[in-house]
């Protein structure tokens, strides 16, 4: 190893920093292993640069728009980084075989001989896509969510790749942020749930198994919480905020064993997440505990210059290692900078070494130093990708996050013969508006749009006619006209409109989060014609509904449900399923109400019923209401809620009570129902949200059936973060709901004491 002399005054600094990290990194120290620490001992400080660098594959990559700056590299160059030991992981690229001679060259012929990682951005699936994770969210099926993560970790591994950077679990409650796609939307308690499953999906119960991959839960933090809606933007919000909202998700996927994380672009109230001690020290390894390792988002490291935060790339390395960032990605300031920063005595040697210690043991929980070549064989991609149960899976999954928010007249369902249907619209055969944002090695070939899914289902084809009418941003010239003469045609119209993919995920912020003009005159001219008209919606968001769309007869939200859109879509028009989808997000009136969110504090002027308008939280163009609620969703049956039982008026520290409700299928045909329970807590010392969920339970049900649900309420489910930053429930009464949406349901109180 190299050893290199420090001078009295740089030793003196060097130590007096070290008992400084001393202190933070004992709290959170990584287990110490025989095996790690001889390789820390060997590591030159380049090398240990290198262990904490993760840089995009562009020689194996089939999309290089993804990171055009690494298509340039060839195969040798990085053979040669490899062998030099100056990254410790590739990413953003897939294929065994190439991934299997880049591991030999790093446990054959270089120094330190560290098994390379190898991340990919699997968000809803590899070969085979899943609907967006915010359609996922919908269907509020945690089993699912759990399924289709750990077939999402099956072809990934089929093709080479060991890490995902994901699930994404960012509480977003401004629908104008494009990346609302990737998450479980607006409410926290979902999104632990559901960050949860995703967890145990993607890792398993062994993450050395061949077929399961290291997750990410990501961005760390509060990226959601974008000024604005703004993507990269500034999110200034109270650490009560912070920790109430924003990091549960993250604690959740944790507790469930996600063993890294990633930083968010943005500052959180001015402190980029990616220099930010608090955020990656104190809270996440001191108070947390948290063993994994955390990688810096693509360049966010170099970006604190952007942000004011740092001097230089030099700065930027400093404040970002001491802070707890282990994984510079992209930028290479950590080779460019760490030697020197430890030799200067800026960053101790420690404080590097903690952080290689930390990937290093990632990588053996990973099973990789016994196993490198673990998920790198060839031949499992000719064998376990797009497999028939990953293709029905997709369909299931498609079936159930799709979410009906109206049936006027019960006209869906709809009969697969005997009616003439005019498909409109330019979302009904596109397959490239299929797949949703984030599908990173996307098969747009075996996408199936929604024209496709409605033809295999019917016999007689004659009975459908597809009309685009105009494009999805812009106007076709006569477009409209056969739009409508196929209208008066058809017996009823299914209109295919929306968001194009590319207008959601990143970088994808809206000022309007509404249909495109040109498609809202096709529905305006559709309406006119009197036929009745089922929208299906392609969107990454909520959005905001208008005019004809708004007044369809039906609205489906089909967001992107991935390869088997179509078919899944299909499945749910014509009645083989009934709809089981929620809202995970509010559907408001207008974009102006963003952000709008169900679990918003009252204020002291909440507005009462219609009549009370003036001097209210209002606006002028609307009450403050959503178009369609968080938790809304409609089935293909007639459901009731009886007035929620509690098993006793008043609760107290250490007991329970039940609360149950009896809900009844009153129509013909078995339905899955999202029974929700909300909790408001009427005084406490912060002013609490008007509802929170608290509990959700999916559950079937035959016509005329009843069921009762229950659920155990306990103050732990009370609490909430003080001013004191301390989670903690408070005496007093509370509102308890149980319903089918956030706005829906009889209330009873009960007290804690
Ligand atoms: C992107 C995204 C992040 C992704 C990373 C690697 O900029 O913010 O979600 O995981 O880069 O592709």
């Amino acid at each position: 190893m190299r050893q290199f002399k420090l001078s009295r005054r740089m030793f003196l600094a060097s130590t007096v920093a070290s008992v400084a990290f001393a202190g933070k990194i004992a709290n959170a120290a990584t287990p110490k292993d025989a095996q790690i620490e001889n390789i820390i001992a060997n590591m030159s400080l380049e090398e240990k640069a290198g262990q904490l660098s993760i840089f995009a594959d562009g020689t194996r990559s089939n999309n290089p728009n993804i990171n055009p700056a690494a298509a340039k590299q060839g195969i040798e160059e990085v053979k040669e980084q490899i062998r030099k030991g100056t990254l410790g992981s590739l990413f953003s690229a897939k294929g065994a075989e190439g991934a299997r001679e880049y591991q030999r060259v790093a446990i054959e012929e270089s120094k330190s001989k560290v098994p390379l990682i190898f991340a990919a951005d699997i968000i809803h699936g590899c070969e085979t896509q899943f609907p967006i994770p915010l359609g996922e969210a919908s269907s509020f099926d945690l089993d699912l969510c759990e399924r289709t993560a750990k077939m999402a970790a099956f072809e990934a591994t089929a093709v080479g790749i060991q890490w995902t950077f994901a699930p994404m679990v960012d509480v977003a409650r401004d629908q104008r942020w494009g990346r609302v796609a990737e998450g479980a939307g607006e409410d926290t308690y979902l999104g632990n749930q559901i960050a949860r499953a995703r967890i145990k999906g993607f890792q398993g119960g062994d993450l050395t198994s061949e077929t399961t991959v290291l997750a990410c839960p990501k961005h760390y933090a509060a990226y959601g919480a974008v000024q604005g809606g703004m993507d990269y933007n500034t999110s200034d919000i109270p650490e009560t905020t912070l920790r109430d909202v924003h990091l549960p998700p993250f604690k959740a996927a944790f507790d469930a064993g996600a063993l890294s994380t990633m930083t968010s672009f943005n500052d959180i109230n001015g402190v980029p997440s990616t220099g930010n001690h608090h955020l990656l020290t104190d809270i996440l390894r001191d108070e947390w505990g948290f063993k994994g390792l955390v990688v810096s988002d693509y360049t966010a490291d170099e970006e604190m210059i952007k942000h004011g935060y740092a001097k230089d790339g030099r700065d930027a390395a400093k404040k970002s290692i001491i802070a707890g960032c282990d994984i510079s990605m992209q930028s290479h300031l950590y080779n460019l900078h760490l030697p020197d920063l430890v030799k200067s005595g800026e960053v101790p040697m420690e404080v590097v070494d903690e952080s290689v210690r930390r990937v290093l043991y990632v990588k053996k929980q990973l099973g990789l130093f016994e196993n490198p070549y673990r998920s790198l064989d060839p031949k499992r991609e000719k064998t376990d990708i797009r497999t028939p149960k990953a293709i029905a899976l997709s369909r299931e999954a498609a079936r159930k996050s799709a979410v009906l928010l109206k049936n006027d007249n019960n006209i869906l369902p709809m009969k697969k013969s005997g009616q003439k249907i005019a498909l409109i619209g330019p979302l009904a055969n596109d397959k490239y508006q299929t797949l949703g944002t984030w599908a990173i090695f996307p098969d747009y070939d075996n996408a199936v749009t929604l024209e496709k899914g409605l033809r295999n289902q019917i016999s007689n084809q004659s009975l459908i006619k597809s009309v685009k009418g105009c494009e999805i941003e812009k106007p076709i010239s006569g477009g409209i006209q056969k739009a409508v003469e196929a209208a008066k045609w058809a017996d009823v119209v299914i209109l295919a409109i929306g968001e194009k993919q590319e207008m959601s995920g990143e970088a994808q912020s809206r000022v309007e989060i509404t249909i495109p003009k040109p498609q809202q005159d096709l529905a305006e001219a559709i309406a006119k014609t009197g036929k009745p008209v089922i929208i299906i919606l392609s969107h990454g968001r909520a959005l905001a509904l208008s005019g004809a769309v708004k007044d369809a007869n039906a609205i489906m939200c089909a967001w992107f449900l991935g390869s088997e859109h179509g078919n899944g879509l299909a499945d749910l028009i014509f009645g083989d399923y009934s709809p089981q989808g929620r809202l995970p997000v509010s559907f408001p009136v207008y974009s102006g109400q963003q952000p709008y969110y169900y679990n918003h504090r009252p204020t002291g002027r909440p507005q009462g019923p219609k009549d009370e308008r003036f001097y209210k939280a209002r606006y002028i163009e609307t009450d403050n209401v959503a178009l369609y609620s968080f938790g809304h969703g409609l089935s293909y049956s007639k459901i009731e809620y009886s007035k929620p039982n509690l098993s006793a008026k008043t609760l107290n520290f250490t007991n329970s009570i039940r609360a149950s409700a009896t809900i009844t299928n009153k129509g013909k045909r078995t339905v899955k129902e999202v029974v929700q329970l909300y909790i408001n807590d009427n005084v406490a010392s912060l002013t609490r949200p008007v509802r929170e969920l608290k509990g959700f339970k999916l559950i079937e049900l035959a016509p005329g059936e009843s069921k009762e649900v229950s659920f155990e309420i306990s103050a732990t489910d009370l609490a909430f973060i003080n001013h004191d930053l301390q989670r903690r429930a408070e005496k007093g009464g509370f509102t308890l709901w149980i319903a089918p949406s956030s706005v829906t349901g009889e209330a009873v109180g009960f007290e804690l004491v």
